[in-house]
């Protein structure tokens, strides 16, 4: 009986097999736990006689199992750490870390250089009202101007049934800003002057083909301050066009021209040179259009609660998809927003 028993707990290879025989020798009804019992119904002799070699039996069976199970346990864990191992020398995924897109490295790059020039950033919405958008800048309800901007508008204009109110409670219509000029008027309205901002951000249109999509991003800037000219308007745009493509020899023409907003106005073109068939800014053998700017209308500097006779200022509009294109020398603005990694590979702009 102990040899096949030992043979037994040997060829377990397993937890549950080793219980098994286990249970058959020395469970209530086991082989072993019935010897046991035929103990009580022999004489004091025979008990005495055959006592000591069940009682031996029990023991080494016992410990048989015992060391059987033992040695599975760690059979079961080694095979466990070594199914867990993780070679921490194997070579790993290579995962593509994200990268600066174009329009926001312009925006860093234009916050930096106004910063040396003492502006701060300024925000407002993308969902504008009426008032702010158009009014308040001198573009009245009637006036063609706002035909000229392709407005994306939010609702028709209603005080009833919770339409919108400007800032006067009139009923107002809610748009997608045009441009950033808005935060000219918040900003008036929020800060005392000197007033020295860039509001860079998203702007909207309902426009698109090769340089123009629906959504689009401008800077603009204001100034306002006693005895702004035009001279300080030039120089500043100066400053900041050869800080930005950080050439020396960049170029500007100011060409009069409108805006309700500003008085006067004039479009800016910065200069460029060919090379290799490409156009590069800086020199001056043909002209491109980058901005809009002026000295800031009167009436919007009333508007906002400010006596225009105390203060002047100036103000720019300027679009950072193509200021982006300029300096990158991409060709379509869509592309900007297609989110094509190829693209932003193309033009240095993923790893
Ligand atoms: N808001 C004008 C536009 O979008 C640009 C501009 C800004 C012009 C500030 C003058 C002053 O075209």
């Amino acid at each position: 009986l102990r040899a096949h028993l030992l043979v037994a707990i040997e060829a377990a290879t397993a937890l549950d097999a080793l219980d098994t025989v286990r249970v058959d020798a020395l469970g209530k009804q086991g082989r072993i736990t019935g010897l046991l019992k035929t103990l009580g119904k022999m004489t004091p002799e025979e008990r005495q006689q055959q006592g000591p070699a069940i009682h031996a039996l029990r023991e080494s069976v016992t410990e048989a199992i015992a060391t059987r199970k033992a040695a599975l346990e760690k059979a079961a864990l080694d095979a466990r750490l070594a199914a867990e191992t993780l070679d921490m020398t194997l070579p790993v995924d290579a995962v593509a870390p994200g990268t600066v897109h174009p329009v926001s490295q312009v925006m860093d790059e234009l916050a930096e250089i106004f910063a040396d020039l003492g502006f701060a950033v300024a925000t407002g919405p993308e969902i504008e009202d009426d008032w702010h958008n158009f009014t308040a800048l001198n573009i009245p309800e009637s006036h063609p101007a706002r035909a000229m901007h392709d407005t994306f508008y939010c609702e028709e204009p209603s005080t009833a049934g919770g339409g919108f109110a400007d800032a006067a409670g009139r009923a107002t219509r809610m748009l997608l800003r045009t441009h950033t000029s808005p935060v000219q008027i918040r900003t008036m309205l929020e800060q005392k002057p000197p007033i020295r901002i860039i509001a860079p951000g998203r702007t909207y249109r309902s426009d698109s083909d090769a340089t123009h999509t629906p959504m689009f991003h401008q800077v603009e800037g204001l100034v306002i301050d006693k005895g702004i000219t035009l001279g300080h308007l030039k120089w500043t745009l100066e400053t900041f066009l050869k800080a930005f493509f950080e050439r020396d020899d960049i170029v500007l023409r100011l060409r009069p021209s409108y805006f309700p907003f500003t008085e006067p106005s004039a479009e800016v073109d910065v200069g460029f040179s060919m090379v290799k068939g490409k156009r590069v800014i800086g020199g001056a053998e043909g002209w491109m259009e980058v901005l809009g700017s002026g000295m800031v209308h009167p009436k919007v500097i009333a508007a906002c609660g400010l006596d225009p006779n105390e203060w002047q200022g100036f103000a720019f509009g300027c679009g950072i998809d193509r200021l982006a294109m300029l300096k990158y020398g991409m060709d379509d603005l869509r592309a900007f927003f297609d989110g094509d990694i190829r693209w932003l590979k193309h033009y240095g702009f993923a790893a």
